[in-house]
């Protein structure tokens, strides 16, 4: 059993924090912005939910967060009554947000001065793999704090895996996000084009998905799309936030993302649709407007 604190109980880490205290049986602090979350979380999960996270992370081994973008990032941890006022030395902290490359590694040196360690772990699998403790979690940082964290990470993941070093976690996500962007794209295409002719669309996804066009998104998505059903899953504004850290980290390091850069636009088309909360499987809306 470790001290562990978590920062941020939205859609993903509310479960998430769950699953370390009854799963993990740590012993564990949770801080949210807003505070009845925490309160509500701690009525159900019995835990102790602190007022700031400087506070919820004092005397802890373990300190995880999975806020919004790169600034809640840096608010919960560098700023005012933020975890780093008073992490200890020899502390992991462990973030599980979507966020730039940039900022881990900026945290990772930041924690450094204090004696602990940064480990950028951002997570795949949805609201669904975090209820159910099943994510897919990559990380950048050190070994010997990954070797140290892999176990209490595990309460709420399937597959965790060291990509190497600072900012590693973050670019295995946007790589993640690249190859997520050009698919579902090809999959809405594909049903778009499956309507148009006439087909049974069930049919044809019962057939196909067992060959080589197969994919989580055709397996999880394809009844919704087919019944226009988007008000669900992950957000349409999250993965432009995601795709702007994509594109913007591309424009560094020279790869070229024609079509990740023409989906990213195809988003803020459903954006202007209404749908900025539907889930990604939304492109195929545009193609129907
Ligand atoms: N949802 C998904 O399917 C999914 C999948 C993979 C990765 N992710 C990533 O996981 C992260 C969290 O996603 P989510 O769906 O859990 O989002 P969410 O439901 O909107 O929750 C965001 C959490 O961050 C807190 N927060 C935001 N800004 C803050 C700030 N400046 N200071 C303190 N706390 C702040 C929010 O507090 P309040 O409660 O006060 O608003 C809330 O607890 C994002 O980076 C997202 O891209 C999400």
């Amino acid at each position: 059993m470790a001290k562990v604190a978590f920062l941020g109980l939205g859609v993903m880490g509310y479960p998430m924090a769950g699953h370390l205290k009854v799963r993990g049986g740590h012993d564990v602090t949770v801080y949210n912005r807003t505070a009845a979350k925490a309160e509500r979380w701690a009525a159900e999960f019995g835990g102790r939910a602190a007022a700031t996270p400087a506070e919820a992370a004092k005397g802890q081994e373990f300190v995880f967060a999975c806020v919004g973008n790169d600034d809640d990032l840096r608010s919960v941890t560098v700023g005012t009554d933020g975890a780093f006022e008073t992490i200890a030395s020899g502390a992991i902290f462990i973030d599980n947000t979507t966020a730039s490359a940039e900022v881990a590694r900026e945290l990772y040196a930041a924690a450094g001065a204090k004696g602990a360690h940064f480990i950028d772990a951002p997570v795949s699998g949805g609201q669904a793999g975090a209820e159910n403790g099943v994510l897919t979690v990559m990380c950048g940082g050190d070994a010997e704090a990954f070797d140290k964290a892999k176990p209490v990470i595990e309460a709420y993941a399937r597959m965790v895996g060291l990509m190497g070093p600072a900012g590693a976690g973050q670019l295995t996500k946007m790589i993640n996000q690249i190859c997520i962007a050009g698919l579902v794209q090809g999959l809405a295409e594909g049903i778009h084009f499956g309507k148009k002719a006439g087909l049974d669309i069930e049919n044809v996804i019962d057939v196909i998905s067992k060959g080589a066009a197969g994919s989580w998104q055709m397996e999880n998505r394809h009844k919704t799309m087919n019944a226009g059903k988007y008000d669900f899953g992950f957000a349409v504004d999250w993965m432009r936030k995601d795709l702007d850290i994509v594109l913007a980290e591309a424009r560094r390091n020279g790869a070229k993302l024609p079509v990740t850069a023409l989906v990213d636009q195809f988003y803020a088309e459903v954006q202007a649709l209404g749908g900025s909360r539907w889930d990604t499987s939304s492109l195929l809306a545009r193609l129907e407007k």
